[in-house]
């Protein structure tokens, strides 16, 4: 595909460089009917059996694109007890948050109880702390609320883009190994505690469903070894294809769920019932949905090689710095598209490492200064990572309405911000 932006009408009849002057750059831009089209794909990954579509709002925590996910019905799941009230504030119900946190306080966990959010703990060292404070706030009552948790098992299979993100197999700080799993039921019972649900999750980006398939299979395994559990949450990590315009192919939901039910079947008809089913797709709601608009401030040669220098620094997009991440990129001039004669150059942000780069030697068309770049699946963990460093401010998100309206989603910061915490 030449322009995925031209493909699917991204910005709605909006001009991008009239949105740029008008909102500045970097500017995050969200599109609400492909956001609504993500959510829609999640909710029915499973539909033969009771199931839930959690999604994981560490990918894009913005309080109006969490809206649209309580509005189209989907769980949540939170990493941080910020991230619980979050959702609170954003509206959600605490009974459709899943807190899933890793080696939190005695504090975290008390108000997660506090606020009566079902826990999942992925040690065992988390499962005793979380039993002590168990018996303070239940004041030993065994059926109360907080006693029900859930345990977050390593499937022993691992999957993601790069090792960084990989959250299950050999090399892993998170969950419960599998020869932990009796320790854990003994702990969790010793403590009062009754473990309802169970939890994994692969890591981070797979097109390839066959890992996440084998992982299923090995938790649904293992999950015989529990009694009457109330749910099981397989996680995240549905692929996004980043390499649109060298048209890869998006993730095949049709097969996928297929495969998945029929694992399901056999544990069920094993089992004699049903528990809930849950996922937790973060990247695959936001990402399509999000690009990032940036501004070309400097052209030049350095040592042979050709340079566009642009206001994206690694404070509003990490992803490439951090995984070597690749993000496809189309150059605006004049509110087009810009095809045609093509150059091989390095895209790189304002920020004062020179790990600051977009791309990296990719062949793009002509860029000039001014020309505005817009890097493609930005929605997921792209403003969720930004920072402050340089003391450059966080950028501001808006949204294309179904009707083409826009809409501010979050102001970009100020000085003041800046400065408010001294
Ligand atoms: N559930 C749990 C427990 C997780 O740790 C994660 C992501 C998810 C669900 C959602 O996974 P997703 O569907 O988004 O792949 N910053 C990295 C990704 C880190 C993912 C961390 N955990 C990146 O930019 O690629």
């Amino acid at each position: 595909m030449e322009s995925y932006i031209n493909e699917v009408n991204f910005f709605n009849g909006n001009n991008p460089e009239e949105l740029a002057q008008q909102y500045g750059t970097p500017l995050y831009v969200y599109n609400e009917e492909i956001l609504r089209n993500c959510m829609r794909t999640v909710k029915n990954i499973i539909r033969k059996y009771p199931y839930t579509a959690n999604y994981s709002i560490k990918a894009n925590s913005n309080i109006n694109i969490i809206k649209l996910a309580v509005e189209e019905g989907l769980n949540c799941d939170a990493v941080s007890i910020n991230e619980v009230k979050v959702l609170l504030y954003a509206g959600q119900d605490v009974s459709k948050i899943f807190f899933v946190p890793n080696n939190v306080s005695d504090d975290e966990l008390r108000e997660a109880m506090e606020l009566g959010v079902m826990t999942s703990l992925d040690s065992l060292s988390q499962i005793e702390r979380y039993g002590k404070v168990a018996a303070e706030v239940s004041g030993g009552d065994l059926d109360h609320k907080c006693r029900r948790i859930a345990v977050r098992i390593n499937p022993g299979v691992g999957a993601g883009h790069h090792e960084k993100v990989v959250t299950a197999g050999k090399n892993t700080k998170f969950a419960v190994a599998a020869d932990d799993i009796e320790n854990a039921i003994a702990l969790a019972s010793s403590y009062g505690l009754k473990i309802v649900g169970l939890n994994q999750h692969v890591g981070s980006l797979f097109m390839d469903p066959e890992p996440f398939l084998q992982a299923v299979k090995n938790l649904l395994y293992m999950a015989k070894f529990f009694e009457n559990l109330e749910f099981i949450d397989f996680g995240g990590g549905y692929g996004v294809p980043y390499h649109k315009l060298n048209d890869e192919k998006p993730f095949d939901f049709e097969s996928f769920s297929q495969k998945f039910e029929a694992l399901l079947e056999e544990y069920v008809n094993d089992i004699g019932y049903t528990p809930l089913f849950k996922t937790e797709p973060g990247r695959y709601v936001v990402c399509e949905g999000g690009v990032l608009l940036g501004r070309i401030h400097a052209v030049k040669n350095n040592a042979g090689k050709k340079y566009a220098g642009s206001d994206i620094g690694m404070t509003t997009l990490v992803r490439p710095s951090l995984y070597d991440s690749w993000h496809d990129i189309e150059i605006i001039r004049d509110g087009k598209v810009v095809t045609g004669e093509k150059e091989t150059i390095t895209v790189t942000g304002n920020i004062c490492e020179s790990g600051d780069i977009i791309c990296k030697e990719r062949e793009l068309p002509v860029i000039q200064t001014e020309d505005l770049v817009c890097v493609l699946d930005a929605g997921a963990y792209g403003y969720a990572m930004c920072s402050e460093y340089n003391s450059r401010f966080k950028p501001a998100e808006i949204m294309i309405m179904k009707d083409g309206s826009v809409k501010v989603i979050r102001r970009r910061q100020t000085f003041e911000d800046l400065i408010a915490l001294y």
